[in-house]
């Protein structure tokens, strides 16, 4: 090896790695993925020339992912689910949709104006016709308008446990009772998933969201989210066998079936997966709720503290204030080091209190805010 080029190579990368942001550097306010447990990271590296999209090849790593989809089974109340681990929530909304399509042979697809942009994406890729429904106070779907827009060319009903904005559950409960079995219902719960099950364990009064309701067909879960894996590790879990067929296929030039979007696909993060879950278990998940969901509540006050009002109390890690311009404290913010997100209705500055935004990285906030905010009279 050429010992030049290669430190000249490393150099040149080691630039670019630091002028990325990194989570344990607690400036990262605004995203929805986190530092992955070690043994994730560990693992990940271990596997990286596994393709799930050639499984013949991979036997071990294909046995990982089943039994992946099992222990997130266990989680969303099914013993026997089907499924696979994607790159995201972008492709199982996608593919949920797609198998909706394919199962149902129709073409509308009703979903609450809160749903997150990948399905706009899902249904201009497949020409499907979104059909968009209000939220109530919460930010949540209103139940009765959905069911009145139930029609004979609906293919799929989704609902979101954990909305991308405000962290709002919708009612999944009352929307599998008006899908009472009729309609495919799909759960988007990316960011809920790994949430909600723990939070109804610490006592939180929230609806039940997933598998243990007969009408929920399939649910979008996010590993690489509050699932401490890492990037890229989606998963999409199927009530039924035929809701995979109906999208599988045996190419003839590779070892085995896909039953799944991609074609080749990253799969190192699988087994980064199983490891997390392994090793944290159920106490360790809830562990890490507990304590973003404190986090959570110090955040709330202290925005309050400084004169800022929530659109709506956090049922999960999400807290929001309203602000009259959003992208003015966002850039002023930058300029301080500081990444936060926003959201369209009501204008918000958003935080997402991933484990990697601690009490301290609050405390440090704050300040730099409230000056922002005083400067720009939005308190
Ligand atoms: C509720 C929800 N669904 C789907 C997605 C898309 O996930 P990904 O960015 O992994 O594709 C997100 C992303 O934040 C989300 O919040």
């Amino acid at each position: 090896m050429n010992k030049g080029i290669y430190s000249q190579i490393m150099k040149e990368l080691k630039k670019a790695h630091d002028e990325d942001y990194h989570f344990s550097d607690g400036r990262i306010l605004g995203s929805m993925c986190t530092k992955p447990h070690n043994i994730a990271l560990k693992t990940h590296s271990m596997f990286v020339e596994s393709n799930l999209g050639n499984p013949g090849l991979y036997p071990g790593t294909k046995k990982l992912e089943k039994k992946v989809i099992k222990m997130l089974g266990s989680l969303l109340h099914n013993r026997n689910p089907y499924g696979h681990i994607t790159g995201g929530g972008t492709e199982s909304n996608i593919t949920a949709l797609w198998i909706a399509k394919k199962i149902t042979k129709k073409k509308e697809i009703i979903f609450p104006e809160s749903a997150h942009f990948s399905f706009h994406k899902a249904c201009d890729l497949m020409d499907l016709k979104p059909v968009e429904i209000g939220l109530d106070e919460k930010y949540r779907i209103r139940v009765d308008e959905a069911e009145d827009k139930i029609s004979d060319n609906t293919a799929c009903v989704a609902g979101v446990a954990g909305t991308t904005e405000f962290g709002a559950v919708d009612p999944i409960d009352k929307l599998s009772d008006i899908c009472a079995e009729k309609n495919f219902l799909h759960v988007d719960a990316a960011f809920g998933g790994f949430v909600i099950p723990f939070l109804k364990e610490l006592g939180h009064n929230l609806p039940d969201f997933d598998f243990k309701l007969d009408g929920v067909c399939s649910i979008t879960v996010d590993p690489h989210k509050m699932g401490m894996a890492s990037i890229p590790a989606g998963a999409l879990l199927l009530r039924e066998k035929k809701y995979l067929k109906s999208i599988s296929r045996k190419p003839v030039y590779l070892t085995g079936v896909q039953a799944c979007l991609s074609g080749t696909r990253c799969s190192a993060s699988v087994p980064g997966v199983y490891a997390a879950m392994k090793i944290l278990g159920k106490d360790g998940y809830r562990k890490i709720v507990k304590s973003c969901m404190d986090v959570t509540a110090y955040l709330s006050k202290r925005f309050k503290e400084i004169g800022l009002t929530l659109p709506v109390e956090p049922e999960m890690n999400i807290v929001c204030a309203k602000v009259k311009n959003p992208d003015r404290i966002i850039r002023m913010l930058d300029k301080k080091g500081w990444k936060i997100s926003k959201t369209k209705k009501p204008k918000c500055i958003r935080v997402v209190v991933m484990p990697h935004v601690t009490r301290k990285v609050v405390d440090n906030f704050i300040p730099d805010l409230e000056k922002v905010c005083r400067k720009n009279g939005e308190i």
